[in-house]
C-alpha cells in the first residue's frame, strides 16, 4: 500500500499557529536586546560594554533589524494555509520568501562580520568565535542551498533548507531556554560554559529540526501529492 496516498489529517485551524506563535515568543528576547542596543546606540552613551557597537556601528545596524525581519517574517512561514496562493496571484509565502532570502543573508553575514571584526567582549572567548564562525557560515550556506533548490522547484529540499537557515537564527531565543537553567542550577556563566550553552543552543534547534524534517518524510503527504524529490503543488507538506 502507497502510504504517501492516505489523506493527511490537517491540523485544526487553532493548532496550526502554534508553531509561529512559539517562534515568535522564543525570539522576543534577541530582539528586545537588539532594540536596547539601537536605543543606546541612538542615544550616544559609549561606555566601556558598548564601544566596539560605537566604534564600528554598521553591521550591527544591518545586524539588529535584517535579525528581527527574519525570526517575525520567518516564522510565519511555517503556517501552511500561507503557501497556498489564490489563483494568478503568488502566495503569502512566496512574497515572504523574496523578502526572507536576502533579510537572512544579510543577517548571517553581518552577524560574522562582528565576529571577525569586534573585539571580543569579556565573556567571549575565541571557542564562541570559532562556533559563531561555524554556525553563521551555515545559515548563509543554507540559504543559498534553500534558493538553489527553489529555482530547480524542488520545493521539499528547499523547505529543509530554509527551516535549517531558521533553526540557526531561531537558536538566538533557545540562548536564554538553556542558559536560565544553567545559571539557576549551575550559577553564573564563565566563558568556557557560556560558548557551550550558545553552541548547544543552536545543535539542539537544528536537531529539533531535523527531526521534524524526518517525520515529515517518512510520514504520509497531503492528498494527491507525493513526499519524493522535487514534488510541487500548491501546498507544502506542513511541518507541523
Ligand atoms: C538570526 C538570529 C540572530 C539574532 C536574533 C541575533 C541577535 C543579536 C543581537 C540582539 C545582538 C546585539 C547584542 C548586544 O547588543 O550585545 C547581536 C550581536 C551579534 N551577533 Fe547576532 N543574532 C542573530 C544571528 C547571528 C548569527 C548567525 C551570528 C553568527 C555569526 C551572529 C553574530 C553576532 C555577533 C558576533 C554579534 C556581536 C556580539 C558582541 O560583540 O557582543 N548573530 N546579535
Amino acid at each position: 500500500m502507497n502510504i504517501a496516498a492516505i489523506p493527511r489529517s490537517r491540523p485544526a485551524p487553532k493548532a496550526r499557529w502554534f508553531v509561529p506563535t512559539g517562534l515568535i515568543l522564543l525570539s522576543l528576547v534577541p530582539i528586545l536586546a537588539g532594540t536596547f542596543r539601537l536605543t543606546q546606540l541612538a542615544g550616544g552613551q559609549v561606555t566601556p560594554d558598548n564601544a566596539r557597537f560605537f566604534d564600528s556601528p554598521l553591521p550591527v545596524l544591518i545586524h539588529i533589524p535584517t535579525v528581527t525581519l527574519y525570526l517575525v517574517l520567518g516564522a510565519f512561514q511555517f503556517v501552511p494555509p500561507l503557501r497556498r496562493g489564490k489563483r494568478g496571484r503568488a502566495s503569502w509565502h512566496k512574497v515572504a520568501g523574496r523578502i526572507l532570502a536576502p533579510t537572512g543573508l544579510l543577517a548571517a553575514l553581518s552577524g560574522l562580520w562582528m565576529a571577525v571584526f569586534y573585539d571580543l567582549p569579556p565573556l567571549d572567548g575565541p571557542l564562541l568565535l570559532v562556533l559563531r564562525l561555524v554556525f553563521g557560515s551555515a545559515m548563509v550556506a543554507f540559504i543559498i542551498l534553500g534558493f538553489i533548490a527553489v529555482r530547480r522547484r524542488n520545493y521539499v529540499r528547499h523547505s529543509e533548507w530554509m527551516f535549517r537557515a531558521y533553526a540557526i537564527g531561531i537558536a538566538q531565543g533557545t540562548i536564554v531556554v538553556v542558559t536560565l537553567p544553567w545559571i539557576a542550577l549551575v550559577g553564573p556563566v564563565t566563558e568556557l560554559s557560556r560558548a557551550l550553552l550558545i553552541g548547544a543552543s543552536w545543535v539542539l534547534s537544528l536537531a529539533v529540526t531535523e527531526y521534524f524534517i524526518h517525520r515529515r518524510a517518512r510520514g504520509p503527504a497531503p492528498e494527491g501529492q507525493t513526499l519524493r524529490d522535487g514534488a510541487a503543488g500548491p501546498e507544502l507538506p506542513a511541518i507541523t
